[in-house]
């Protein structure tokens, strides 16, 4: 493995550092890049190897599938089957944060790692013109997991990802920080009925609007992996900071950071940080990990959240505070460690 030294940090306004992302993509070498999402850890999809390495520097379990980024959907259709229902969702919301589950084509070359086992493949069509420059140069599929370490808080900056997993890939490039700030919305169409599997960065209420009412997602499960494996994503415990959260917390305590939204916000915590003064929901999905990530300090006892509402961009944005504040109960040294060599006992952040 590389030296902490190893990653390097591509300016991708200079065409030769795009250039060589794609390079090390194609030496099946790992690279982190930006989305409007979050930061993504890509690897050449169609090479088991590079594949694998993936879940090496995540300490991801390897029956957790992987989303495949692609530059439309005329390429999506390379590698699986597009009904009507996903060229409609296509249509409305790619490029976007929507990630689609759709059945793997026969002749499907993307690793079968992606699909850890199952026979449907995840495709997304980012927004935002670099991951787009590099899927065009790197020309093929391109894995991506968000860049974090399993179990931990995704990436908003190309800092977070190298204080995460600096010196365990070959470079990251540096798109300055995510528009949307939350994952990608993940929609499950190989059922009858559409499938919500994760909140995201594309509403629920969107969706709906075109598909009608969803099925529900499996109840969220907990770090049991054989479980994971009938519904990948749904680990309970993750996106997690260091510190213990509170949520839905109207009297912070003396020794807490407050995680506040709105204008109304109360007394009593040691520090607080508001993710959208304006009670914006948008401000606040694109302001939430980066605040998780900032206060995630031992000065404080513990992270109390002041409620949001549970709508639009609200219930990504709750989804991922109740994950954060689940327990954790296979990670006892979870607050001391530095948050690495453990995780491969944990849930998946995915
Ligand atoms: O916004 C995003 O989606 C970011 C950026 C980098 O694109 N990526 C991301 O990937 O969040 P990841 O691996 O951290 O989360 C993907 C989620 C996981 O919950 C995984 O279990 C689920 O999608 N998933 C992937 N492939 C699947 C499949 N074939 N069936 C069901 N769920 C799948
Ligand atoms: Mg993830």
């Amino acid at each position: 493995m590389a030296d902490a030294t190893a990653t390097e940090v591509l300016r991708p306004g200079d065409p030769a550092q795009l250039a060589r992302a794609a390079a090390l993509l194609r030496a099946g070498r790992l690279v982190a890049f930006p989305t409007e999402t979050v930061y993504g850890l890509g690897a050449d999809a169609a090479n088991d190897r590079a594949v694998a390495e993936i879940f090496a520097a995540k300490g991801r379990p390897r029956i957790n599938p992987l989303i495949v980024h692609v530059t439309d959907v005329t390429a999506a259709a390379q590698h699986v089957e597009i009904s009507d229902r996903a060229a409609a969702l296509a249509a409305r919301f790619w490029p976007g944060p929507l990630t689609l589950v759709l059945p793997r084509r026969r002749d499907c070359q993307v690793s079968l790692l992606c699909s850890a086992g199952l026979e449907s493949l995840a495709v997304r069509v980012p927004d935002h013109p670099l991951t787009q420059s590099l899927l065009e140069a790197f020309d093929g599929p391109m894995a991506g997991p968000s860049a974090n370490p399993s179990g931990r808080v995704s990436p908003t900056s190309a800092a977070h990802v190298a204080n995460a997993l600096g010196g365990r890939i070959a470079a990251v490039l540096d798109g300055g920080p995510c528009r949307v700030g939350i994952e990608s919305t993940v929609l499950d169409l190989t059922g009858a009925t559409p499938r919500l599997l994760r909140q995201g960065g594309t509403s629920q209420e969107d969706l709906e609007a075109l598909l009608g009412p969803l099925a529900d997602a499996p109840a969220a499960v907990t770090d049991d992996h054989d479980t994971a494996l009938a519904a990948p994503g749904q680990l309970s415990s993750h996106y997690a900071p260091r510190l213990p959260l509170r949520l839905n917390v109207t009297q912070p305590h003396a020794d807490e950071v407050l995680l506040a939204f709105g204008a109304a916000v109360p007394e009593g915590a040691a520090a607080t940080r508001n993710l959208s003064p304006a009670g914006d929901l948008t401000e606040a999905a694109a302001n939430l990990f980066a605040a998780l990530h900032g206060l995630d300090r031992p000065d404080f006892a513990g992270i109390a959240v002041m409620p949001l509402p549970e709508v639009g961009l609200g219930r990504a944005i709750n989804d991922r505070l109740r994950r954060a504040a689940a327990p954790r109960d296979n990670r006892p040294d979870d607050r001391r460690d530095n948050g690495r060599d453990n995780n491969f006992q944990q849930a998946d952040s995915a």
